[in-house]
């Protein structure tokens, strides 16, 4: 892949606002989407986020009042939403993480120790997190904008549009997942939506950007 390879993808993907319904993504490239997602970086590993992919017809209707209306929602080929984990199972010694430390990131028992010491500085100390659910709750769901983010462009790489939502209640959309999947709202809150198909039209204005010296500054 060329450099100018790389930044035509950043040109490519825009807030796509509707997508042309009668195109698909393949199944092959969804899933290296979603691959690029679960690949993302995290906070001490702990991958706070779960994807849920949206695809039945009547639950999409039902969701689309809770988006603001926003047509992304009912004609995107894939619609993702993500969860952020929050509450008791973020927190320093929860079985939640311990058994993830053990089963997941495979670390023998001192070093669960360790870093689970190191986890609970962090949490008092360093972020002072500590005794605030909310900030918790952020603290996750920042980090799920990185395999967000990671998805869309991996997308726009294939040649597929995405648009990332957060025009949307909620709480709303939280109660309406509660009610329809069952989502344990006491581990997990809604992040973000993501969308991805292909666009109907071409973007309405062309992109728009800060110059590159007003964004970065040397020293
Ligand atoms: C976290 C986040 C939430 C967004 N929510 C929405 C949304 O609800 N609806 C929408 O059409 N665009 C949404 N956008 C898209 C932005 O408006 C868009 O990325 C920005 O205007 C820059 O335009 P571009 O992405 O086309 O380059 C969102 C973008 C981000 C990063």
């Amino acid at each position: 892949m060329t450099k100018q390879q790389i930044l035509d993808a950043y040109a490519f993907r825009h807030a796509c606002k509707a997508f042309d319904s009668d195109k698909k993504i393949s199944d092959d490239d969804f899933e290296l989407i979603l691959e690029t997602g679960r690949l993302s970086p995290s906070s001490f590993g702990f991958e706070p986020w779960q994807f849920l992919v949206m695809q039945n017809p009547v639950l999409r209707e039902k969701l689309l009042p809770l988006v603001c209306g926003q047509q992304q929602v009912p004609t995107a080929s894939h619609l993702l939403i993500t969860l952020s984990r929050r509450g008791d199972s973020l927190k320093p010694g929860s079985d939640y993480l311990t058994g993830f430390m053990q089963d997941v990131q495979k670390l023998p028992a001192e070093i669960v120790k360790m870093k689970g010491d190191f986890y609970a500085l962090f949490h008092r100390e360093l972020f002072q997190l500590a005794g605030d659910e909310r900030k918790i709750a952020d603290w996750a769901a920042k980090q799920t904008y990185l395999p967000m983010a990671n998805m869309m462009t991996t997308a726009a790489l294939l040649g597929v549009d995405s648009c990332p939502i957060e025009g949307f209640k909620q709480q709303e959309v939280e109660n309406f997942l509660a009610q329809e999947i069952e989502l344990d709202l006491t581990t997990f809150g809604v992040a973000h939506i993501t969308a991805f198909g292909y666009r109907k039209a071409e973007p309405a204005r062309a992109k728009t950007r800060r110059a590159a010296a007003d964004v970065v500054q040397w020293y």
